[in-house]
C-alpha cells in the first residue's frame, strides 16, 4: 500500500505554483489529517452512521464542482455518482434517514462555493479530488462502502486534476487561490467537528 502511494505521489511533477499552493496550505492539510474524526476513519473506529452523514454532506459539494467545472470529463473523475452509490449503500445497510435537518452541515460551504468565480471554485476541486486520490487510498482500508476512493487509473487521473488546477494559475492569482483553499479546509474542519459531536445512537 505504501509503495503504491509513493508511486502515485511521484507520478506528477508539479509546477512552481502547485508547489507554492501545497506549501502554503500544508498547515491546514496536516490539521485536517490529524483531526480526531479523520483519524477515526484510519484506525477503523468511526461508525458507519457518522461516515454516512459525512458523505451525505460532501455529496452536494462534489455535485456543485462537477456542475461548474467539469464539461465532458472522463467518467472515472465524476465522483458524485460513486458517492451517491455509497450513500445509498449505507442507507440500505443502516436503515436510517440521514437527510434530517440536524444532520446537514454544508449550507454555508455550498453558498460560499456557488458565489465564487470559476477560478476560485478550483479550491474545492483541489481539496476534495486530491484528498480522495492520496489520503483516500489509506482511508479506504477501513471504510465499508468506499467506491469514492476507487479510480481505474489513479496516476493519469491525478495528472488530469492537477492540470485543471494549474491551467491559468500564475503570479497574479496564486495568492487568492491559496486563500480559498485554506478557507475550504476550514469548512471541512467544521464539518468534521459537527459530525464528531453527534451521538452514535
Ligand atoms: C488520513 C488522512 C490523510 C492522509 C494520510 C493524507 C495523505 C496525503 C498524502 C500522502 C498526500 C501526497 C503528498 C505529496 O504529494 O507529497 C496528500 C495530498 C493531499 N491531501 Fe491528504 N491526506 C489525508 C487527508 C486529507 C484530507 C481529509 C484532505 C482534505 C480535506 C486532504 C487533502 C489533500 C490535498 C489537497 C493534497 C494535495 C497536496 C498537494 O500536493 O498540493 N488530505 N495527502
Amino acid at each position: 500500500m505504501l509503495l503504491h502511494l509513493l508511486n502515485v505521489i511521484t507520478a506528477y511533477r508539479p509546477n512552481k505554483f502547485s508547489k507554492q499552493l501545497k506549501q502554503a496550505t500544508k498547515q491546514k492539510h496536516d490539521a485536517i489529517e490529524s483531526h480526531p474524526f479523520i483519524a477515526s476513519m484510519i484506525d477503523g473506529s468511526l461508525s458507519d452512521f457518522k461516515y454516512a452523514i459525512y458523505l451525505n454532506n460532501l455529496l452536494p459539494i462534489y455535485k456543485a464542482v462537477e456542475m461548474c467545472l467539469f464539461h465532458g470529463m472522463d467518467q472515472d473523475l465524476m465522483q458524485s455518482e460513486k458517492i451517491c452509490n455509497d450513500v445509498n449503500a449505507y442507507v440500505n445497510y443502516l436503515n436510517v434517514n440521514i437527510d434530517k435537518p440536524e444532520y446537514i452541515f454544508n449550507n454555508k460551504w455550498l453558498t460560499h462555493f456557488l458565489a465564487k468565480d470559476r477560478f476560485l471554485q478550483k479550491a474545492e476541486l483541489y481539496i476534495r479530488w486530491l484528498a480522495d486520490m492520496y489520503g483516500g487510498q489509506i482511508i479506504k482500508r477501513n471504510i465499508r462502502f468506499h467506491s469514492k476512493y476507487v479510480f481505474d487509473n489513479l496516476r493519469k487521473d491525478i495528472q488530469v486534476i492537477r492540470s485543471m488546477i494549474e491551467d491559468g494559475l500564475d503570479d497574479t492569482n496564486i495568492d487568492s487561490l491559496i486563500q480559498e483553499v485554506n478557507k475550504a479546509y476550514e469548512y471541512h474542519h467544521e464539518l468534521a467537528d459537527r459530525i464528531n459531536e453527534l451521538s452514535d445512537d
